[in-house]
């Protein structure tokens, strides 16, 4: 595929956007009038299209249903106080998207084809990004395998897809959490780092199980000795402690988050002292019983930052203290909200005018 790339886009005749009712968002449900799609055939990417919003047609022998050929992406677009639509640094998530599909055989996506593809859709449908405060456009680039073909083996042939939906917030309460102490969701040299399907389906019946005790999520350790925290559900975990900010360091099991990197790197401009590294649960829980643990929170593209409230330990509930008007992950938060919307200083020039 060339740089000046050529997108037939076929609008849609019948819009839903008047239809939609904007103040009661259910995450992940309501879905804007189109799709960005581009296969891969022959090595190389072609056909890219932006079609309405609907269902795809695939050969029930594709390696994605059967083998899990599948990555995704998690991104979001914002509304501007100028009243333009802007990208929470869309570079960091098309470079993540790759080193996915590198891990699971599947070929990478060349940047300006990405971009390109992301700017026109949003363009179409700049109308379906909500205004309201902490709402945004969330984002979902995929690829999938799409050869008729049930051998082992990578797939030929990929689809692209890119599809949006208004959102407002993820969790509406702070979590209940408990260390996992049987389940993994990835080992060393798996495939954790990567975004890909299965890391989040092999993850639903522990997140089951701890449900039906009460939880919302699991804080996941690791898989030799489960005594390092690893990530807090689908989102990386960070604990502020006795003022310092700490999570675990990157490994081959945990995701890079994007939300993460950014609430490190504010940490890092409030001239917080932040360590990445292994932290045990005992830690956490010793840091919470000296009353040293001032937050726990997960991090994360569709949560963005979501407060921990409990944390279960060795059979028992231990409560964080609740998070202080001016604790770390409010002012945090309140720094992301401003640069995401246009009106704080960028000064790491994460937005990008779609
Ligand atoms: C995200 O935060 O974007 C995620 O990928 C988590 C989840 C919605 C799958």
């Amino acid at each position: 595929m060339t740089e000046t790339l050529t997108i037939h886009t076929l609008p849609t005749t019948d819009s839903r956007l008047a239809t939609q009712d904007f103040d009661h968002l259910e995450f992940g449900k309501v879905f804007s009038d189109h799709m960005f799609v581009v296969d891969y055939r022959d090595g190389e990417w072609q056909d890219a299209q932006i079609l309405p919003y609907g269902d795809l047609s695939v050969s029930p022998a594709n390696s994605a249903l059967h083998y899990g050929q599948a990555i995704f992406e998690g991104m979001k677009a914002y509304h501007q106080a100028d009243g333009g639509v802007a990208l929470f640094r869309p570079l960091d998530n098309w470079a993540r998207l790759n080193a996915s599909a590198e891990r699971m055989c599947m070929p990478t996506i060349p940047e300006e084809l990405f971009m390109q593809g992301l700017r026109e859709l949003i363009k179409l449908d700049a109308g379906w990004v909500p205004t309201f405060a902490g709402s945004s456009l969330y984002i979902r680039p995929f690829m999938f395998a799409t050869d008729g073909f049930i051998g082992v083996r990578p797939s030929e042939a990929y689809r692209f897809v890119i599809f949006t939906c208004p959102v407002g917030l993820y969790y509406n309460k702070p979590l209940r959490v408990r260390f996992e102490q049987k389940y993994v969701r990835s080992a060393e040299g798996g495939a954790g780092y990567a975004k890909n399907a299965g890391n989040y389906g092999a993850a639903m019946y522990p997140t089951k199980l701890a449900q039906q005790e009460g939880y919302n999520q699991l804080i996941w350790t690791d898989a030799s000795e489960h005594r390092y925290v690893e990530e807090s559900g689908t989102m990386n975990a960070i604990f502020v402690v006795d003022g310092r900010v700490i999570t675990p360091a990157l490994s081959t099991s945990i995701l890079d988050g994007i939300t993460r990197r950014s609430v490190l790197e504010l940490a890092h401009d409030m001239g917080l002292t932040v360590e990445e590294r292994k932290v045990s649960s005992r830690e956490i829980i010793e840091a919470l019983k000296a009353g040293k643990l001032e937050e726990a929170f997960g991090v994360g593209t569709a949560a963005t930052i979501a407060p921990i409230a409990v944390i279960g330990y060795e059979g028992q509930d231990y409560e964080v203290p609740a998070t202080r008007p001016d604790g770390f992950s409010k002012r945090v938060s309140a720094a992301l909200d401003a640069i995401r919307s246009g009106e704080g200083a960028d000064v790491h020039n994460w937005m990008v005018a779609v």
